[in-house]
């Protein structure tokens, strides 16, 4: 089984990333190295985890943008993931959009996590959106990560209940303990090719 080189995005608490490098150093998620955790946050939290783990970290300023991936940052990001040779790029809390440069140089292989079951409740607040839309089950998302807002092919969904005294505390909580699972079972996939990424042939 070929072995997995993956990048860690994150922008803030890192709590999914966490629940991945515990699995990785636990034996429980085989088949993939954690090479690199990036953050476009210089005080991120999830960064100081990411140490304690022993995995590298890389503060990404990404100035002037505020919200997107693009220009010097995205030329310096690319030349330090193929420097490391990573195979497999995961969003994780990361809040920017990625762009075309980082898209086609890691066609297919770029990853996010949602906290919602796509195509409901895109971009921000989607633990707000579910509440304030009233649906009796939301839950959470893994996708290849396209130009659009959460929009990119499904790759799987976990599904939790929405209940009546929920709040937005309470769903979070219940979404986020979903993410912590479905991010590693995603990975485990693609690490044993039951989920192919990059440009397949036909
Ligand atoms: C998660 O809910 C994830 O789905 C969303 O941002 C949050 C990040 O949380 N994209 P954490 O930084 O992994 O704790």
């Amino acid at each position: 089984m070929p072995n997995l080189r993956i990048a860690l995005f994150i922008s803030g608490r890192g709590s999914n990333m966490r629940a991945i490098l515990e699995n990785v150093k636990n034996g429980t998620l085989t088949g993939i190295t954690p090479v690199v955790v990036v953050s476009d946050a210089k005080n991120a939290e999830g960064l100081a985890t990411a140490k304690a783990y022993g995995v590298e970290t890389y503060y990404l300023d990404c100035a002037p943008f505020k919200t997107k991936l693009e220009g010097d940052a995205e030329d310096r990001i690319i030349t330090l993931l193929r420097k490391r040779n990573v195979d497999l790029i995961c969003l994780a809390g990361f809040m920017r959009m990625v762009k075309t440069g980082l898209l086609t140089a890691f066609t297919r292989r770029i990853i996010n996590i949602h906290p919602s079951l796509l195509p409901q409740f895109p971009g921000l607040s989607a633990q707000k959106q579910a509440l304030e839309a009233g649906v009796a089950e939301s839950g959470c998302t893994v996708h290849f990560v396209d130009a659009g807002m959460d929009t990119g092919p499904i790759i799987r969904q976990s599904r939790v209940p929405v209940r009546k005294d929920d709040t937005l505390e309470t769903l979070s909580r219940r979404i986020l303990q979903a993410e912590h699972r479905l991010y590693s079972e995603v990975l485990a996939d693609i690490a044993n090719e039951r989920v192919a990424i990059g440009v397949t042939s036909v």
